[in-house]
């Protein structure tokens, strides 16, 4: 159990009764927002997009006047946003510069096991990797970030991750890139006196920051120009779990969940996701104001407390323009979701994480855990069994909430998802649809997003295969 175990003790107490957690990490909101590129590739002669990834080393002023080194995609930190319309045929060509092995994973996407980017999928130094698929899912906010195996969390921590958006033309939200539909990835970050970045594990789930990142660097601001500005968050934390609200506390529309767009807008005055989870905000503004987006302390999940660190920060300013142009009123249905029945499931899987492994299994890549048929629909119970911290990812599908420990799950729940936060001790039966890309041989993961977590073992395989096919046998290397 050992790293587990070294872990300084962990607080689950719902209430910020601890010396430190009522304080906001405050800053100085001094540097524009950056925004990732927008990077929408070439379509060749057969209609297919295709984009450029190099993974490579840089450095960075993540912190105003302190030098990083940091690792990013065509850049120095983080990497371009993707975008592509539910439809069409997306190749991606990546390359690794850097001096070890990486691998891109497209989380989120439904997608062939042997184009999802784990570890089976690692990229040598100097080498390439040339993906290709059909987007196969509504529109949603996905994201992307190497999984090599053990080394998950360093890499995604020096900086590689973007945003991959399956997007179409709509007049209904707010939607110019850059300008009122806004990427923002949040990033915890700690450092060293000279700008280095700190791993540290001893806490119970890895490295936490004392810094917060929005694209890439602290204390920034944008300058909004419309009535409603569209947040696409998306907490690229390694283990942090982030409670987003605004200090006067307004309330907001939550639009979307993971996997795309809600039913309806859920109005709320705070939203928790967890590493990995994303979600789409809609805020109003009045001429003039400025407003400051914070992570407050997320009850149950105090994960500063007994470690020093703080549980609140400042992460983004806006600042509404004198004049602002005026934006589409929020739709009252924002899409049609196709629930799953739980009379339709022909499977149950308990999933029980605890002490590195699921099901009492650390991970082990020429092992495949659970075999699935591909058409049908299951559901996976959840829990979280030891009192640590932990979310849960799936690959390839999308899931919808059934149930936590017998009780509908909150409204911010209520949609696709692909990761959830686990309340501890707690069943979270997720139901879904395994609904094509049979391949016996190649598998795909499911884990802890907590990514120090899943570098330790905390992550199962698991393959598609057609009625009555056996499954095939992983390679426990990697393959090139
Ligand atoms: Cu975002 Cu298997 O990960
Ligand atoms: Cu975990």
């Amino acid at each position: 159990i050992g790293p587990l175990i070294l872990a300084v003790l962990f607080t689950l107490s719902g209430c910020g009764i601890f010396a430190g957690t009522d304080y906001t990490g405050r800053v100085s909101f001094d540097r524009p927002l950056p925004i990732p590129p927008l990077q929408e590739g070439t379509v060749d002669d057969q209609g297919r997009r295709e984009f450029t990834l190099t993974a490579r080393e840089g450095s960075s002023q993540l912190v105003n006047g302190m030098t990083t080194p940091t690792w990013g995609f065509n850049g120095d930190y983080l990497g371009p946003t993707l975008r592509a319309a539910p439809g069409e045929r997306v190749r991606v060509n990546v390359t690794n510069e850097l001096g070890e092995a990486t691998s891109v994973h497209w989380h989120g996407m439904h997608l062939p096991a042997a184009m999802d980017g784990g570890p089976h999928q690692e990229v040598q130094p100097g080498g390439t990797w040339q993906p290709e698929w059909e987007i196969n899912q509504p529109p949603a906010t996905l994201w992307y970030h190497p999984h090599p195996h053990e080394a998950t969390e360093k890499h995604v921590y020096r900086g590689l991750a973007g945003l991959f958006l399956i997007d179409e033309p709509t007049q209904h939200l707010p939607s110019e890139y850059g300008i009122d539909d806004i990427p923002l990835i949040v990033q915890d970050k700690r450092f060293t006196e000279t700008g280095e970045l700190v791993f540290d594990h001893s806490s119970a789930v890895g490295t936490l920051g004392e810094s917060i990142l929005a694209n890439g660097i602290e204390g920034a601001y944008l300058d909004a120009t419309t009535e409603k500005v569209r947040l696409r968050l998306l907490n690229a934390s390694t283990a942090r779990i982030l409670t987003f609200a605004f200090e006067d506390e307004r309330e907001f529309a939550q639009i979307a969940t993971d996997g795309g767009l809600m039913e309806a807008p859920n109005s709320t005055r705070q939203l928790t996701l967890s590493p990995g989870e994303r979600a789409e905000i809609v805020v109003e503004l009045t001429p003039g104001e400025e407003v400051n987006l914070q992570s407050h302390p997320t009850p149950g999940y105090l994960l500063g407390a007994g470690s020093g660190l703080s549980d609140s920060f400042d992460i983004l300013q806006i600042r509404a323009a004198d004049r602002l142009s005026p934006s589409p009123a929020l739709p009252a249905e924002l899409s049609d979701i196709d629930w799953l029945r739980a009379s339709d499931a022909v499977r149950q899987r308990p999933m029980r994480l605890s002490n590195r492994s699921i099901n009492g299994s650390e991970m082990d890549m020429s092992r495949i855990d659970e075999v699935v048929t591909a058409g049908s629909t299951e559901i996976w119970t959840v829990s979280a069994a030891d009192g640590y911290p932990h979310n849960f990812h799936i690959h390839d599908v999308q899931f919808h909430v059934l149930d936590i420990d017998g009780e509908p799950p909150g409204p911010h729940l209520r949609g696709w998802k692909d990761t959830i936060l686990l309340e501890p001790h707690k069943e979270h039966r997720l139901i879904m649809r395994f609904s094509n890309y049979a391949d016996p041989d190649v598998p795909y993961m499911y884990h802890c997003h907590l990514l120090w977590h899943e570098d330790e073992g905390m992550m199962g395989q698991f393959v598609v295969v057609d009625e009555g096919q056996p499954p095939g046998s992983p390679s426990g290397s990697h393959h090139h």
